[in-house]
């Protein structure tokens, strides 16, 4: 008699990544070209950053991961609202970008930050060490999004809270560029994020082109 063993894995385990080379301008790349790309003027989540944070709850004590930091406008932000017994947690794949980040905030005096150069599947946090996942204008940059997710889920203590932030991406509606450079719509986005064990918990109206979701771990 045959027996078949059948051996369930979960969606992340053999992730391919879904975007190659989508990140390839960080690998190496140059800081203040950077600030005068992210921390400028018209950039939505830029000229919002002061209502995004509110909108997050974020209170002193927390424990903060901005995820995909980049020049690290949000971890500043978040290092002075957590203070004094709160961390921030500065999560990127470019090591350029961590430094660099590190060093702002000594020089702004924001000893609260941490810096975590991680891999593009996981972000290097401990187990249950946070109360906040912060993912901004990155959720599309990830290559791995299963296994990050399962990464950030793993992360959160009970409780804690996930927000993504990302471009709006309507066909007729978003620019050609938009339409090219963001793989997916905001429901494809929420269903993803469900699968991953979360449940939608708010939409916020913080901003016009770009969405702001709230998530909480499933069950808690
Ligand atoms: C468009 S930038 C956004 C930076 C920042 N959140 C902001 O809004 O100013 C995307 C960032 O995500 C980072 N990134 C891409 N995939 C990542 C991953 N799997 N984990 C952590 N960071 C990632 C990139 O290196 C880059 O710094």
């Amino acid at each position: 008699m045959c027996c078949l063993l059948l051996v369930i894995q979960p969606l992340w385990a053999n992730e391919q990544s879904i975007r190659p080379g989508v990140n390839r301008q960080y690998e190496n790349p140059n800081w203040s070209q950077w600030v005068s790309v992210f921390e400028r003027r018209g950039r939505e989540v830029y000229e919002h950053r002061h209502a995004i944070v509110a909108a997050t709850g974020v209170r002193p004590g927390m424990q903060v991961a901005d995820i995909g930091a980049g020049t690290g406008l949000f971890t500043r932000l978040f290092a002075s609202k957590v203070a004094p017994t709160g961390t921030v947690y500065a999560v990127d794949i470019s090591r350029t970008f961590i430094e660099n980040i590190l060093r702002t905030c000594r020089e702004m005096g924001l000893n609260n930050v941490e810096g975590i150069v991680n891999s593009p599947r996981i972000t290097g946090l401990p187990d249950q060490s946070i109360d906040l996942a912060f993912v901004t204008d990155t959720y599309h940059h990830f290559e791995y999004p299963a296994s990050m997710l399962e990464s950030i889920h793993r992360s959160l203590r009970t409780g804690g809270r996930l927000v993504i932030i990302d471009f709006r991406r309507e066909p007729g509606i978003s620019s050609p560029w938009v339409m090219g450079h963001v793989r997916a719509g905001k429901n494809a986005v929420i269903r993803e994020i469900q699968a991953a064990g979360f449940r939608l918990v708010t939409e916020k109206p913080v901003m016009r082109s770009n969405y702001f979701l709230t998530f909480s771990k499933e069950g808690s």
